[in-house]
């Protein structure tokens, strides 16, 4: 008989209004809603085989190629038990003649394609990628919405990553959660001009993780509780508004707004936390001056790129694809790069992408020229699809059920 086993991969996301606080921590119920944009899987994803077999022990799961153990009632346990649960509910229960594979143990290998060291945060594509491949190896006929409330409950921000293109995680007010899951706001062929170029900014020191450090957001930030009230609500309709129009200029400017707002509610924490670095900060003023240049009357008046930063010092550019050219020029320009820039786009030719130009009454003085490796890599990608099935050639399990 054919083993029980599927593969997919996921992507990453990266929020323009930030999900920043939980009110049920368990269950990984947000304080306030969220959209993110998912990137695309050709350059960024991770990929997970699970297996179910009445000859397996115990779950197992490894991670890049190591055991890691599954914590009983943690966040990966609890994912697991609840797609075994909708495998009994909406199959077995279903179809007395459906293979008990809730039953079974299973074995689960994920693999992500971007080094860890580049600290780019994982816990979304994982959790995507882990509830999508128990869904095609469990046939769960659950769209992904459905999927997103059970990934939510790995990593509140995996719940977007099981849609592509720009994607609401609705707070929602049930206690149970059960109204707290992804939505789409648009497919990615809606708006695919979309493109990010995600700056590695190097950092030796440990940060606060997301978990830790929105609690005690939400436990001493009197500054959260008025972002929750009174901002969140309308950024969210103005920007879905913005995506839907097609408007970059509307779409930057709550953007950055919202990153700056973020890191304004980690600074008022106590004792205040700090993501972003001198590094990240220089990152800002370029791109604000770049915007300054593009918002005068005889440039057109419209913002061309968007900054935004997740809790640690890494910016994403977010720039329609006609600016990306201008926009790594400038980036290189002020840090420049150790390694030469991977040109998945084809926009530089062969002498590469370190010509430093900038546009014509940029402020050069805005930034220093840092040293090589201040920003250690950078990344070009654009908008993306969600999760996809596999083929068995794909595979990260053996036949005999181990990591291959
Ligand atoms: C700053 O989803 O990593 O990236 O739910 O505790 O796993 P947990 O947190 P996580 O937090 C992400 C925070 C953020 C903003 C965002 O992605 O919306």
């Amino acid at each position: 008989m054919a083993p029980y086993i599927a593969t997919t991969s996921a992507p990453v996301n990266i929020a323009c209004i930030k999900y920043w606080g939980k009110r049920d921590t368990k269950l990984i119920l947000p304080t306030n809603s969220s959209l993110s944009v998912t990137l695309d899987q050709d350059h960024l994803r991770s990929t997970t085989t699970s297996r179910a077999d009445s000859a397996f022990e115990k779950d197992r799961l490894w991670l890049n190629g190591v055991e890691e153990d599954i914590k009983p009632g943690g966040r990966m346990s609890t994912c697991i038990a609840e797609m075994k649960r909708l495998r009994k509910e909406l199959v077995e229960d279903v179809d007395a003649s459906a293979p008990a594979l809730s039953t079974f143990a299973v074995h689960i290998a994920s693999y992500n394609n971007f080094p860890t060291a580049a600290g780019l945060a994982s816990s979304a594509s994982g959790f995507a990628a882990l509830t999508a491949s128990l869904a095609a190896l469990y046939a769960l006929p659950c769209p992904p919405t459905a999927l997103s409330l059970i990934a939510r409950q790995g990593s509140g921000s995996a719940c977007r990553s099981l849609y592509g293109g720009f994607v609401a995680w609705n707070a929602g007010t049930l206690p149970s959660g059960l109204d707290s899951h992804a939505v789409q706001v648009a497919p990615e062929t809606h708006w695919p001009d979309i493109h990010a170029l995600i700056c590695v900014v190097s950092d030796t020191k440990k940060g606060t993780s997301s978990t830790s450090g929105m609690q005690r957001t939400v436990e001493t930030s009197s500054l959260l509780q008025h972002r929750i009230k009174n901002v969140v609500p309308q950024r969210m309709k103005d920007i879905s508004a913005a995506i839907l129009a097609r408007d970059f200029d509307r779409f930057a400017e709550i953007t950055m707004a919202d990153s700056n707002q973020f890191h304004a509610v980690a600074l008022d924490t106590s004792p205040p936390i700090f993501y972003m670095n001198d590094v990240s900060r220089a990152i800002i003023a370029v791109v604000e001056e770049y915007n300054r240049v593009a918002l005068l009357p005889e440039n057109g008046g419209k913002r061309k790129a968007a900054y935004t930063y997740d809790a640690g010092p890494n910016a994403v550019i977010y720039a329609p694809a006609a600016n990306m050219k201008e926009i790594i020029s400038m980036i290189v320009r002020y840090f420049p790069q150790q390694d030469a820039f991977k040109d998945p786009f084809g926009l530089f030719g062969a002498a590469g992408a370190g010509t430093g130009a900038l546009v014509s009454g940029f402020n050069a003085d805005v930034a220093k020229i840092w040293e090589a490796g201040a920003v250690k890599g950078l990344i070009h990608t654009r908008v993306g699809g969600g999760p996809r099935v596999l083929s068995s050639e794909e595979s990260l399990l053996g036949e005999n059920g181990l990591p291959s």
